[in-house]
């Protein structure tokens, strides 16, 4: 039986393998394995490519997340971590590294709920909270499947009650709200290199984005051990730095990513046609202002008729997953370190009924109408 992947990181090496062996051979000439040339090259080039001054490499997403509150805890309190009482706002429904970084940070998650349209955070809820609270320090909005939360709006509130805000842009490279790239917007981006993402490398990355000099300076000094230089440390650091090799990958990838992107809209652009009169079934919603790079196409199956159509795709060599199966505010780790603001109705719903297609930039119309058709028959 012919099997449908969610993602073919085989199929995407081959389609550029001369240009990333190439690559890799570069490196091994010159055997400069910790931030090498390479990784000075990715981050200006993605500074560039996104619009901010400084990027940062990391050696992941999460710790592109801890990095920058790490750095904004010194920077606005003096201090090496946030206080438990400090609150910084965010999405159940989310990856639990969101939550993590700012229980790594010192800080207190608060949960509010999505908006079960675009599954990225409601903004009400956020005004909602910050009503009936006076100890948030910042927000973390997270760019859910690759489409933009309302930057607009969060930045006014943020300016409105002088707060900081992370942008976690882990599933979005290459988004944009209202003519800005994503992870440009807020005090910090962070985005992740982890293999699955829009623009993933052999192993884990990340990178952390900001105009702000101070950030910089001190991100810089934490991803290596804490200092300027290894005997001259002032902060609590970690050895979180983006390895030469997968920069060098990366900058061969980031080549492709804007064509991978556009190949990822026409895939949504497909599956929405063909789904779009399907009784049962619920497309995401596009905002206007929204870009969206569709790191996951995701739809929602009513009834609780999710997991019998997934079982009938998988029973047909087609993969799908659940993002997410359990919200944040479920797990244990947060049980007694966050706070629940105003009720998670919509993220509760959401994990029960969401279920994410293929989405391979270079699968062809003829799988992509297999996954269509099999749809359907589950559903009848
Ligand atoms: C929304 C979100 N935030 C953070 C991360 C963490 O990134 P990483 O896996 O690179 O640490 C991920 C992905 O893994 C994610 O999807």
């Amino acid at each position: 039986m012919k099997q449908i992947p969610m993602l073919d990181l085989k199929l995407e090496y081959e389609y550029m393998k001369e240009d990333i062996d190439a690559a890799i051979k570069e490196c091994l000439g010159h055997q400069r394995w910790i931030l090498g040339p390479e990784v000075k090259e990715l981050e200006e080039r993605i500074a560039k490519h996104i619009g901010v001054k400084h990027c940062i490499g990391t050696s992941s997403g999460t710790e592109a997340l801890v990095l920058s509150m790490r750095a904004l805890a010194i920077k606005l309190k003096g201090q090496e971590y946030f206080d438990k009482t400090d609150e910084i706002i965010t999405t159940s429904f989310t990856f639990t590294a969101t939550g993590d970084a700012i229980l790594r940070a010192g800080a207190t998650p608060v949960f509010v709920d999505i908006d079960p349209e675009t599954y990225n955070i409601n903004i009400d809820k956020i005004r909602e909270h910050l009503t009936r609270s006076g100890k948030v320090v910042g927000i973390i909005p997270v760019h859910l499947y690759g489409q933009a939360c309302n930057m607009d709006e969060i930045m006014k509130i943020a300016k409105e009650h002088n707060l900081f805000v992370i942008e976690d842009v882990a599933q979005a490279f290459g988004g944009i709200w209202n003519s800005k790239k994503l992870g440009s917007i807020g005090s910090t981006g962070a985005f992740s290199f982890f293999p699955s993402k829009n623009l993933g490398g052999f192993g884990d990355g990340g990178m952390l984005a900001t105009n702000d000099d101070e950030i910089e300076e001190l991100a810089r000094m934490i991803i290596k051990h804490g200092g300027k230089d290894k005997y001259n440390v002032d902060h609590i650091g970690y050895n979180a730095r983006l390895d030469t090799l997968q920069a060098a990958i990366l900058l061969v990838k980031f080549k492709y990513v804007e064509e991978f992107n556009e190949r990822r809209r026409k895939i949504a652009q497909f599956y929405n046609e063909g789904l779009k009169d399907v009784e049962g079934i619920i497309l995401g919603k596009t905002l206007p202002e929204a870009q969206h790079v569709y790191h996951q196409y995701t739809i929602r199956i009513l009834d609780g008729k999710r997991d019998k159509v997934q079982k009938h795709l998988k029973d047909k060599g087609i993969s799908t997953m659940i993002y997410y199966p359990v919200p944040l505010h479920k797990m244990r780790v947060f049980e007694s370190r966050m706070k629940v603001s105003g009720g998670l109705k919509e993220s509760e719903e959401a994990t029960k009924e969401v279920l994410s297609l293929p989405m391979e930039p270079l699968l062809e119309v003829k799988d992509l109408e297999i996954v269509i058709q099999e749809i359907k028959r589950a559903l009848v």
